[in-house]
């Protein structure tokens, strides 16, 4: 322990590498390589691409400033840290506990996600999919989601091995974790690019990422774009208050925020650069949506030579960075009983994990009616038009929507404010630029946070609640109308 410095019993990062390692697994997940190709796909490529970079850039990296900022000056998790830097009882707090709900609930749904990706990692090695049809390999993935003991089963493989290692702390578990796991990652998907390159689709992959393609482009792109921008870089529910709150505050804020962003950025790009020229290839569809990486993966690789041994390596993948995502979430929920109930990091983490396997269990049990009807798939209609969505959600659908249609959105306004309006000006300043340096950057991120942000989040906000599909309705009939 000599090796740390300060806050030793709570825990910190070994190095800045450990740090940037684990912020980068927290960032890299479900969202770069399942969620990010297939809405690129639906919204046409490349305009969408371009539109995605900038939000990035402009949103997502003052925001996860702002929250890498909050965790290393106060060394607390969220709601620890926003209650040092307003006061006691103070309503910013709700952020933090916003923020903690958010854990509870993503992680839920998200650890369903990764159990397929193990399942599948399974099935592609033990029964390859090779010379199986189009139709056969599509009709697994149905049948996965509707088998409620494959579900539970890797939900809760998943949830324990997720369990096992936040609970061996900050720097001999998360961080050893992400040292492994992230290099491994890279070197995987570097393998995979290598390999697609190869593939004759890459050209036409190339031109549909890259050029200004603006087909399937539509106002609601833009914000799709800058929604997805939060929940990619983890921002909005305090996972980067909480890792920051382990950095040393010696450490930059600034340009480790940049490198986090860069690299999950990267991760996303090469993602699609794997799949789209698979996908072309195979004469699949781009647009296929949610279910891009689990039906037409398998299919495309069912057809190629060497996908026996590709496909079991694209899941692996999948898991790993599934993995270093849902450390992330728990180490939110557990590091407030750690904090705030002063429990030990053993037993919260036991009891946080242990609640949000059973939170998910309605999660992995959306797609099947074996056990309790059809309890658990169609949702009650008055429920959900309150709240603001039509029917026909499952549970699974529902946690999803609600994490990231309201939970991000509103937990990731609230720290920009806090950040750059409510958080004494000299202290914030002193943070960002040392020794006088970086004046620049500093004002220009606090514009950012203060004017922008806001606005863009907003908007965002109101077209998860319909309000703009409902605005751009009646401003379609005042103009036909006039
Ligand atoms: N960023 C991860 C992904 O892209 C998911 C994730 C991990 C997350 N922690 C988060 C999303 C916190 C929102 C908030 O898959």
């Amino acid at each position: 322990m000599s090796d740390q410095p300060t806050n030793s019993s709570r825990g910190q990062w070994g190095s800045r590498a450990g740090f940037i390692l684990a912020a980068a697994g927290s960032a890299v997940g479900l969202g770069n390589i399942w969620k990010f190709p297939y809405i690129t796909g639906e919204n046409g490529g490349g305009l969408f691409v371009l539109v995605y970079l900038v939000a990035i850039l402009l949103v997502g990296l003052p925001i996860m400033m702002a929250e890498i900022f909050v965790g290393r000056t106060t060394q607390k998790s969220p709601v620890g840290a926003i209650r040092d830097l307003s006061k006691r009882g103070s309503p910013w707090i709700m952020t933090g506990w916003l923020g903690v709900l958010a854990a509870f609930v993503i992680l839920s749904y998200y650890s369903v996600v990764a159990g397929w990706a193990m399942h599948y990692t399974w099935i592609t090695m033990t029964e390859p999919f090779t010379g199986q049809s189009a139709d056969e390999i599509s009709s697994v993935f149905g049948a996965v989601f509707g088998n409620t003991t494959i579900n539970t089963g890797w939900h809760v493989a998943f949830m324990v091995i997720t369990i096992g290692i936040v609970s061996m702390g900050i720097h001999r578990g998360i961080e050893l974790c992400a040292k492994i796991l992230m290099p491994t990652l890279f070197l995987i998907l570097i393998a995979l690019l290598i390999y697609a390159m190869t593939t004759d689709g890459f050209g036409r992959a190339a031109e549909f990422l890259f050029a200004p393609n603006t087909e399937n482009f539509s106002g609601k792109s833009v914000l799709e774009a800058l929604g997805h921008a939060f929940f990619t870089l983890s921002l909005g529910m305090g996972a980067m208050i909480t890792y920051g709150s382990y950095l040393s505050k010696k450490e930059s804020i600034v340009s480790t925020s940049i490198i986090v962003s860069i690299l999950d950025t990267a991760v996303a790009l090469m993602a699609c650069l794997i799949l789209f020229p698979i996908i072309f290839s195979a004469n699949l569809e781009p647009g296929a949506g949610p279910g891009l990486v689990f039906v037409s993966i398998p299919i495309a690789f069912s057809q190629m030579s060497g996908g026996a041994i590709l496909a079991p390596l694209f899941f692996l993948l999948l898991t790993f960075a599934a993995l270093t995502s849902a450390i992330s979430l728990l180490e939110v929920a557990a590091s407030y009983f750690i904090d705030e109930l002063k429990w030990p990091r053993l037993v919260a983490v036991l009891v946080t994990g242990f609640a949000i396997t059973l939170i998910g269990i309605p999660s992995a049990l959306s797609g099947g009616t074996a056990m309790f009807g059809s309890g658990f798939q169609e949702l009650n209609a008055p429920l959900l038009a309150y709240l603001g969505h039509e029917n026909g959600l499952n549970w699974f659908d529902l946690f999803d929507y609600i994490a990231s249609n309201w939970l991000l959105p509103l937990g990731g306004l609230a720290i920009a404010l806090f950040a750059s309006w409510r958080v004494g000006g000299a202290a914030r300043q002193a943070a960002f630029c040392g020794e006088g340096k970086g004046m620049t950057i500093y004002f220009v991120w606090l514009i950012l946070l203060r004017f922008l942000v806001p606005i863009a989040v907003i908007l965002v906000f109101l077209n998860a609640v319909g309000f703009l599909d409902w605005f751009f309705a009646l401003f379609a009939t005042a103009v036909e109308g006039g």
